[in-house]
C-alpha cells in the first residue's frame, strides 16, 4: 500500500529542531571504509532509507555492516569482490561511490549503474576520465561501469566542471595510487571537505579539501577510523526556509551556519531576522510576510541546487516577483507543475522561473518526485487553506530522518497515512 501525507495548511512553526549527519556525506564515507581492512566506525548518522541501501552495496562486495541507531560499523575483509550489483545499486546515486574506493584498493570494479533522484541527466564522464587520467580503463558494459588498471598512478587531473561525484571517486582511487594527484576545478562542498577528512584519519595525505584544487599524495594503505558525519546543511536549510514561509521562529541546531552562509543572506533580504552561533546551528524568525527574492543555483559555495524547490515554495508566497535560475539539474523545475496545482503563479523558460508570489496556496493533492520537491510540498501544503495530501512519500524517507515529526513537534499538523515507514517502525 503507498503512504501519503495528509498536510494541514496554516501552520505557524516555532522551536528548536536538531539536524543530524549529512546524507550526502555518510554515504560516501561508508563507501571509503572499503579503503582500509578491518572496522570503520561513522556515527551521528541519519536514519533515512539510503543508509541501509547503501549498506546492502557494500555487503554485495563483502563487508559486514551493521546499523546500530546512529552508529554504522563496516568491517572490511582482505578479501574484497570487485563487482557491486547489489539491487540497492539501481535505488541510489551514491552507490556509484564505490567505483573509486574499489579501483584504488583492487585495481578492479564492475559497478551496477546508479539510480537516484530523477533531476536530470546524470553522466559518468567525468567519473571515468578522472579513472584514466589515474592509468586505469573504463568503459560502460551490460548496464554496468568496468574499470581496470595494472597500477595507478598520480596524475593533473582538470574537471570540465566541479562535480561532487567526479571528485569523490577520483579523491578516493588517488588516495592509494602511487606518487601525486591534483584534482583541478574540484567540489568544494562541505562534504568533500568531510570526506578528506575522515580519508586523512585513515593515513591518506590531502591537500586543499573546500578549495578547488586538490593535492593528494598516495600512500601505500589505510587503516580504519571512527569519524563523526558533518550535520546536514540541506536538511538545516529546509528548516530555516520553513520558518520563513510560515512566518515562523525556528531554532536549527546540529549544524555548521559557515555551511548555509548565502542561504541565510537570502532569507535575511526575504525579512528574516537571523541569528547564528559559530559551528552549532542558527534561529531564523520572519515576523512579516516575506519579500520575493532572486535566487541563482550553482555548485558550492553558491546556492544549492538541492534547494531550489524551497527557493521556488517561498517565492510562491512572496510579496512580489522571484526569478529563480536553475543551472546544475535541468529536470528539477517539475517540482514547478506541482506547485501550480497548489495554486503558485509560476511558469518556466528553459533555465529560468518567474514566480509571482500569493497570499495563500490552495489545498490539493500532489505527487514529489525526488527527496527535496517532496519537502519542498510539504513546505507548500503548510502555506494553503485545508489539507494538502503529498504522495510518493518514499522519496522524503530517503532525505530526512522523522520529517512528520520534526515539523509536528514544531506546531505543524501533517498525518502519515498509509502503511508504517521508517519513521513508525
Ligand atoms: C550530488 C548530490 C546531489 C546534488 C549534486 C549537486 C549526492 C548523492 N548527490 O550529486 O544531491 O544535487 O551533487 O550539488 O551527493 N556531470 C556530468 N558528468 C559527470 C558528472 C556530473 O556532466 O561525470 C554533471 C551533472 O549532470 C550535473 C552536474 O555535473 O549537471 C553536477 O553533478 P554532480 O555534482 O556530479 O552531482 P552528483 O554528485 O551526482
Amino acid at each position: 500500500m503507498s503512504e501519503h501525507f495528509d498536510v494541514h495548511g496554516g501552520a505557524r512553526l516555532t522551536g528548536e529542531v536538531e539536524v543530524v549527519g549529512a546524507k550526502n556525506s555518510v554515504l560516501k564515507l561508508m563507501a571509503a571504509a572499503l579503503l582500509a581492512e578491518g572496522t570503520t566506525t561513522i556515527t551521528n548518522c541519519p536514519r533515512i532509507l539510503d543508509v541501509p541501501l547503501m549498506a546492502d552495496v557494500l555487503r554485495s562486495v563483502g563487508c559486514h555492516v551493521e546499523i546500530d541507531d546512529d552508529v554504522v560499523r563496516i568491517t572490511t575483509p582482505a578479501e574484497l569482490s570487485h563487482e557491486a550489483s547489489s539491487g540497492a545499486m539501481s535505488k541510489l546515486r551514491a552507490s556509484v561511490c564505490v567505483l573509486g574506493p574499489l579501483v584504488g584498493k583492487l585495481k578492479k570494479a564492475v559497478v551496477a549503474l546508479p539510480g537516484g533522484d530523477a533531476i536530470g541527466s546524470r553522466p559518468l564522464d567525468m567519473h571515468q576520465n578522472g579513472l584514466r587520467k589515474l592509468g586505469a580503463t573504463s568503459a560502460i558494459e551490460h548496464g554496468c561501469v568496468v574499470a581496470q588498471a595494472e597500477g595507478l598512478h598520480g596524475a593533473q587531473i582538470w574537471l570540465d566542471f566541479p562535480s561532487v561525484g567526479a571528485t569523490e571517486n577520483i579523491l578516493m582511487a588517488a588516495v592509494l595510487a602511487e606518487g601525486t594527484t591534483v584534482i583541478d576545478n574540484a567540489a568544494r562542498e562541505p562534504e568533500i571537505a568531510d570526506i578528506a577528512a575522515m580519508l586523512g584519519e585513515m593515513g591518506a595525505k590531502i591537500s586543499g579539501a573546500g578549495t578547488s584544487t586538490l593535492t593528494v599524495e598516495g600512500v601505500a594503505e589505510l587503516k580504519p577510523t571512527e569519524h563523526r558525519v558533518i550535520g546536514d546543511r540541506i536538511v538545516g536549510a529546509t528548516w530555516a526556509f520553513a520558518a520563513a514561509m510560515t512566518r515562523g521562529d525556528v531554532t536549527v541546531t546540529g549544524v555548521d551556519p559557515h555551511h548555509l552562509e548565502l542561504v541565510l543572506e537570502k532569507l535575511r533580504l526575504a525579512g528574516a531576522e537571523v541569528t547564528t552561533y559559530d559551528g552549532k546551528g542558527f534561529r531564523v524568525r520572519q515576523p512579516e510576510r516575506p519579500q520575493s527574492v532572486d535566487f541563482v543555483t550553482l555548485p558550492y559555495p553558491g546556492f544549492a541546487t538541492d534547494l531550489q524547490p524551497f527557493a521556488v515554495a517561498l517565492s510562491s508566497v512572496s510579496d512580489g516577483t522571484s526569478m529563480i535560475t536553475e543551472n546544475v539539474y535541468e529536470a528539477r523545475f517539475r517540482f514547478i507543475e506541482e506547485m501550480v496545482r497548489l495554486g503558485a503563479d509560476a511558469r518556466t523558460d528553459g533555465h529560468h522561473a518567474v514566480v509571482r508570489g500569493v497570499e495563500q496556496l490552495s489545498s490539493a493533492p500532489v505527487w514529489a518526485s525526488d527527496i527535496r520537491a517532496g519537502a519542498g510540498l510539504v513546505l507548500a501544503g503548510l502555506c494553503a487553506d485545508g489539507i494538502t495530501e503529498v504522495w510518493d512519500v518514499f522519496h522524503i524517507d530517503r532525505g530526512y530522518p522523522h520529517f512528520v515529526e520534526n515539523l509536528n513537534r514544531l506546531g505543524a499538523r501533517i498525518d502519515r497515512v498509509g502503511t508504517s515507514g521508517p519513521e513508525g517502525g
